[in-house]
């Protein structure tokens, strides 16, 4: 937990991991991946910790990656390095993810928002691919996830306009889960991270998953999937507990097993 650019706070059964570069809008550096891809490698394996929020400091979710970090930098040290390949493990975790979004998500912080589970963004949230401005263009995922999201025409539009939209936009779009009132933000984001605390870790799992396949799967083979899974969770000790509460009119009391 001894990081420099984001920090970590264990609330119960809930992390918390604060992007923490406020002075350049938490840009999304070296540094900040690789802490990243750790922390949430650790929440992974951390057997008190059942789901997490992501969120930033300051006035940015994060304003994309480091453009100071990238503008010199070669074709061949971005191909042979695979200078974003971190984020593909960040993209991996196993426990759900929600992405508290506090303010500008753009470019890599737009595509690191999409990498997580639930998206609850700020009435004041500002989301957009402005990679096109740079000569560049989304690197992080942003083309297929957005467009996975949101369809052709609006993923169209942010990708080669290159302009922002608020989180009510993005709401109204299918971008976000959620918008909310500025101040209630983290309440909202941290309650709904509890909500989900509640339950068993491999369901959750098991559903994260399901959710993350159905978008590569064809429905044939999705719907295997989910069975499969399904079918699994009959082995748990949690699966006979969540039913017999329901029988017995108590609450469950689950054990992550
Ligand atoms: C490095 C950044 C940064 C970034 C902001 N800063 N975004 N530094 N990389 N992506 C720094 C600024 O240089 C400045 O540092 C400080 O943060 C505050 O930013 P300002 O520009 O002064 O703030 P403001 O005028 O309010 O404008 C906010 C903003 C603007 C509209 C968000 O900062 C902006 O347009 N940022 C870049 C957004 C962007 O293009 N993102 C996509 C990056 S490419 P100083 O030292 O001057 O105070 C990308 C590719 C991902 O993400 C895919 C992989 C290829």
């Amino acid at each position: 937990t001894d990081y420099k650019t984001i920090t970590f706070e264990q609330k119960g059964r809930v992390a918390l991991v604060t992007l923490n570069r406020p002075d350049a809008l938490n840009a999304l550096n070296a540094e900040v991946m690789q802490e990243v891809v750790d922390c949430f490698a650790a929440i992974d394996r951390n057997k008190d910790i059942a789901v997490s929020v992501l969120t930033g400091a300051g006035r940015a979710f994060a304003a994309g990656a480091d453009i100071k970090e990238m503008q010199p930098q070669s074709f061949s040290d971005m191909y042979v390095e695979d200078y974003f390949a971190g984020w593909d493990r960040f993209a991996a975790s196993r426990k759900p993810v929600i992405a508290a979004v506090n303010g500008f998500a753009l470019g890599g912080g737009c595509e690191l928002a999409m990498m997580c589970d639930l998206i609850i963004a700020s009435d004041k949230a500002k989301f957009g691919q402005p990679e096109i401005k740079l000569g560049v263009t989304p690197g992080m995922g942003g083309s297929i996830r957005l467009t996975k999201a949101v369809g052709k025409a609006k993923a169209m539009d942010l990708v080669l306009t290159g302009r922002m939209i608020d989180g009510t936009e993005a709401d109204r779009i299918g971008l976000v889960s959620r918008v909310v009132p500025h101040d209630t933000l983290m309440e909202v984001a941290l309650a709904a991270a509890e909500e989900i605390a509640a339950f068993s870790v491999p369901s959750l799992m098991a559903a994260k998953e399901m959710v993350a396949r159905a978008l590569e799967l064809p429905t044939t083979e999705g719907v295997k999937f989910e069975r499969r899974l399904f079918q699994g969770l009959f082995g748990t000790a949690d699966q006979k507990e969540g039913m017999s509460a329901f029988s017995e009119k108590r609450p469950a009391k689950f054990e992550d097993k």
